[in-house]
């Protein structure tokens, strides 16, 4: 644990243009500073740094936060490793004495592992290009298999001799510890001899983004039906298989100018691509992507291609493990090879030109491709295709941008010829079930996007509390410790006054009301706390949130243009502003609060009614109770006027 002063002086040392600007260049606009957003592609810049609150916040992709935040976000680093970051910025002491020590020797045998892969790497080099046997099996192999050496070098290949310790043994002669060798994978430590783990194959150095050799894939090239086709270097201190892509260390430049990341299976499928003139193009070693793999490419591009074999088992493949890249918020295309071809054996057959042609026009959106696919799989059995529609729909709820969502739905509507609104339907049932939005974390960027989604009429969408909730949440952060009212007593003098957060506060648990939205919940109870022990709230305490999905809600509420404006809108009192309005708009958010509450309620009472049906006392008190309600929400209506329509 960081203690809590130090977190404090990190957060108050760390200034957010000082943060941002190691990264973005930003330019002074009024009061705020402007630039091209880190976290999504755009040419006209909508991410914005208010030095005054210490926020980021870019009106393009939605992302927002403190200084933190984004140093969380940009180096995918964990709250703590971020702050660790800023401290190391700022010269900020840590004070982690165990730790210090451990991963001081952490670090440095990270570093001898560097240097003796390294060393393997250049030598296995040397073989291919320089030494007999390497020359004679490797290099012809490559050769044969129509690689040039321009590629053969860019990807720095190599040959591991046969002789069983040939790498092990000049190591330990150039001065090499054996205890690294091990450790790094490349030697095999059998007691009484130690041998190569790759000896007689073609070497595939794998690359870390900045170019250092973590690991080895070893091809072998003679006929050995005992021996497995791939050797990789296993899990070591530097080498984390689900951490890194092979080729994203020569692709980077490319998928960056390209804005498109191709994926393929295989080592050699990378370099095919390389040779056909296709650079932007990683591997995922055979298996699914990982979280981690799939947050590295994004860091250089939002779109995705996978290439697939042609082959049914190609196609089936492709269908797993890809709502993990939706998820990340990854627009996913597919393209399919003509059958029995990967990408290394089509390449060869065409022109560089035809093939990259070939790229192009088939190039399938992901969830369209699924969609159909199952469909032609389906036919016409009704349970197959009941299965399919929960699998396609899967798909798209676990797409964070509702943008993307409901265009999805659309396509997919008239794909499947099923109404939209079952697909919607769905899609939000989903959504909704605790276990699916606990795994894949609140969403912070619906809320600006849904108010779209409710202006194009989607009249079907079940109800729910969630933007009187935020409105509530958003004018507590953002107006908590405002006076709204001041009461003189006439014989005392004595003057009391209220704050936003006095009156919501006493309003909402005067009722017993509470928020169905967990993470409001307990920012309410916390301002809560704080209200009734006579402290003030204020942005900041929410802003520089121990948890950063607090702090990143409280900056989308601070940064967000108001809604409640609508209310203005049909008043035609346009010109106000909310903070001249607040006393109106603070009391009537709470009455739209309420008012959807007792909605709720009602919709509760009236499931319990039917199901009561039979046992008349029961009902009669249920009809009673939705009576009183109906009253309620007659009175919360007439005092809102005509400002809102309920
Ligand atoms: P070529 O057959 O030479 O074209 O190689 P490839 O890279 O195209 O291989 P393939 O398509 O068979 O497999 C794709 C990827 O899966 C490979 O690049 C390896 O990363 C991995 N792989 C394949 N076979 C093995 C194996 O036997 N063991 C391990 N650990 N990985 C394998
Ligand atoms: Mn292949």
């Amino acid at each position: 644990m960081i203690d809590h002063s130090t977190i404090e002086r990190i957060f108050d040392a760390a200034q957010i243009t000082e943060v941002v600007q190691e990264f973005v260049s930003l330019k002074k606009r009024g009061v705020n500073y402007l630039g091209l957003c880190p976290f999504h592609n755009e040419k006209t810049p909508s991410f914005t740094v208010s030095p005054a609150k210490g926020i980021f916040k870019c009106f393009g992709c939605g992302k927002g936060g403190n200084s933190v935040n984004f140093i969380m976000e940009h180096e995918h680093l964990s709250y703590p490793e971020a702050l660790k970051w800023l401290a190391k910025k700022y010269h900020i002491e840590f004070e982690e004495k165990e730790v210090t020590a451990e991963e001081l020797q952490k670090q440095n045998e990270r570093e001898s592992l560097l240097v003796v892969t390294q060393y393997a790497s250049k030598l296995f080099n040397e073989n291919l290009f320089n030494g007999r046997e390497g020359i004679a099996l490797g290099l012809s192999y490559f050769r044969e298999r129509g690689f040039r050496d321009a590629v053969l070098k860019k990807f720095e290949v190599g040959y591991s001799n046969e002789k069983r310790d040939d790498l092990t043994s000049r190591a330990l002669d150039a001065g090499y510890k054996k205890d690294y060798l091990v450790q790094s994978g490349l030697t095999i430590d059998k007691e009484t001899h130690l041998f190569d783990r790759f000896a007689g194959r073609i070497m595939f150095p794998i690359h870390s983004l900045s170019g250092q050799v973590l690991g080895f894939g070893g091809r072998i090239i003679k006929k050995d039906p005992h021996a497995a086709k791939y050797v990789n270097t296993p899990e070591t201190e530097i080498y984390h298989k689900s951490r890194i892509v092979y080729g994203i260390f020569q692709a980077r430049q490319a998928i960056l100018h390209a804005d498109r990341c191709y994926l393929v299976e295989g080592y050699t499928d990378v370099l095919s691509m390389h040779e056909a003139g296709i650079e932007n193009v990683v591997a995922s070693s055979g298996t699914a992507l990982t979280q981690e793999q799939i947050r590295l490419i994004k860091r250089f591009t939002p779109n995705i291609t996978m290439l697939y074999d042609g082959d049914y088992a190609g196609v089936k493949a492709s269908l797993r493990g890809t709502d993990m890249v939706l998820e990340e918020g990854m627009n996913v295309r597919i393209v399919l090879l003509p059958d029995g071809e990967d990408p290394d054996s089509y390449s060869k057959k065409v022109s560089n030109e035809e093939y990259a042609k070939y790229l192009t026009d088939n190039e399938t959106d992901f969830i369209k491709f699924k969609t159909s696919i199952l469909l032609s799989e389906a036919k016409s059995d009704p349970v197959a295709r009941a299965n399919l529609v929960r699998d396609v729909v899967r798909s798209i709820a676990v797409i964070p941008d509702q943008i993307s969502r409901t265009i999805y739905i659309k396509e997919c509507s008239s794909q499947l010829s099923m109404p939209e609104e079952v697909i919607l339907d769905e899609v939000m049932k989903l959504r909704k079930q605790p276990t699916f939005r606990e795994r894949n974390s609140f969403p912070v960027q619906d809320s600006v996007v849904n108010t779209t989604l409710t202006k194009t009429g989607e009249k079907k969408k079940p109800f729910t509390a969630f933007y009187s909730e935020r409105e509530i949440l958003r004018l507590l952060v953002r107006y908590g410790s405002e006076i709204i009212d001041k009461i003189t007593d006439r014989e005392t003098g004595i003057e009391t006054i209220t704050t936003v957060a006095d009156y919501i506060v006493t309003q909402i648990t005067e009722d017993e009301l509470g928020f169905e939205e967990p993470l409001f919940e307990m920012m309410f109870s916390e301002i809560k706390f704080h209200t009734e022990q006579g402290l003030l709230t204020n942005e900041r305490q929410f802003i520089n949130h121990q948890n950063p999905q607090v702090s990143s809600i409280a900056v989308d509420l601070l940064t967000e243009k108001y809604q409640l404006s609508n209310i203005w809108k049909e008043k035609g009192t346009w010109v106000e502003t909310e903070e001249m309005k607040l006393k109106t708009v603070v009391t009537d958010t709470v009455l739209k609060f309420k008012s959807d509450k007792i909605k709720l309620m009602q919709k509760e009472l009236q499931k319990a009614i039917t199901e009561a049906a039979g046992d008349q006392d029961k009902m009669d008190q249920l009809m009673e109770k939705y009576r009183l309600m109906t009253v309620l929400q007659k009175q919360i209506s007439s005092r809102l006027g005509d400002r809102i329509v309920l």
